[in-house]
């Protein structure tokens, strides 16, 4: 169901390293949301959650093979004590490497949500059974091997709370950002109109916001045929939208 617009959107963050957390979420953009009350986190250490007299979450994988697979007892008792912290029982995710990439579409789909349970690895991953047994939604940050969860779940975090409404100072910020409308930003420019002889483009200085918006909406397009071509592929139809 839709998040009411005065709602935070709750992030239950599953994390073995729970203190790389901490100056992150509280700094800018993720600090104010929570000062607003547009966003609420909440870290929990997986370890808490187990049994072992060592507090061990992990062991050697069955069949051999190196490195240690975290263990499914910690991560289910872990993920269903917190899962009744708070309703609903939102979006579970688990950040693995080979999950469906995520991106601004699914940014957008979270930032929507009223809450969302992050699950970061550590090791070499998950015993099976956890994607078997719980209600995972698993998602990548890209085709690229971390050493734990917790970058790729700062990742997830940042790009979703900056669309919940009202988190942006300006209405608009995040409508220009790159992938917005399937393509990627135009080009910026601020003061001073001449750095090291390289200039601002005229149209920026000319007060004519019609010219301006053509002049971005074309910068917009070109800039992500050369570099992009692929968004233009799947994104034909909305790139002439606010070409008037
Ligand atoms: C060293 S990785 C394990 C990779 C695993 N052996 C595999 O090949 O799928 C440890 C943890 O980092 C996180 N991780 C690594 N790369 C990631 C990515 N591209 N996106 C999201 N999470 C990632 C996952 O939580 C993963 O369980």
């Amino acid at each position: 169901m839709a998040r009411e617009e005065q709602r935070a959107l709750r992030f239950d963050i599953l994390t073995l390293f729970p203190e790389v957390f901490g100056p992150f979420l509280d700094a800018t953009m993720l600090g104010i949301a929570r000062e607003k009350g547009l966003a609420e986190y909440h870290l929990h250490n997986i370890r808490d959650y187990s049994r072992d007299k060592h507090h061990k979450v992990d062991d050697r994988p069955y069949g051999g093979g190196p490195g240690m697979v975290m263990r499914c007892g910690p991560v289910f008792r872990c993920y269903e004590a917190v899962r009744e912290m708070a309703e609903p029982a939102g979006r579970f995710v688990m950040l693995t490497p080979q999950g469906r990439t995520f991106d601004q579409a699914l940014a957008r789909e979270f930032s929507r949500s009223d809450r969302i349970i992050l699950l970061c690895g550590r090791y070499e991953g998950f015993d099976e059974r956890i994607r078997e047994g719980l209600p995972v939604e698993e998602v990548s940050i890209g085709d690229f091997v971390l050493s734990g969860g917790e970058a790729a779940a700062m990742a997830v975090v940042d790009a979703t709370v900056r669309l919940v409404p009202g988190v942006l100072g300006h209405r608009d910020a995040a409508a220009s950002d790159s992938f917005a409308d399937g393509l990627l930003e135009h080009p910026q420019y601020t003061r001073p109109p001449e750095f090291r002889g390289m200039t601002v483009p005229q149209v920026l200085l000319s007060g004519n916001h019609a010219a301006i918006a053509r002049w971005r909406r074309a910068q917009a397009t070109e800039r992500t045929r050369r570099r992009r071509a692929d968004l233009l592929n799947t994104q034909t139809a909305t790139t002439e939208k606010n070409d008037g």
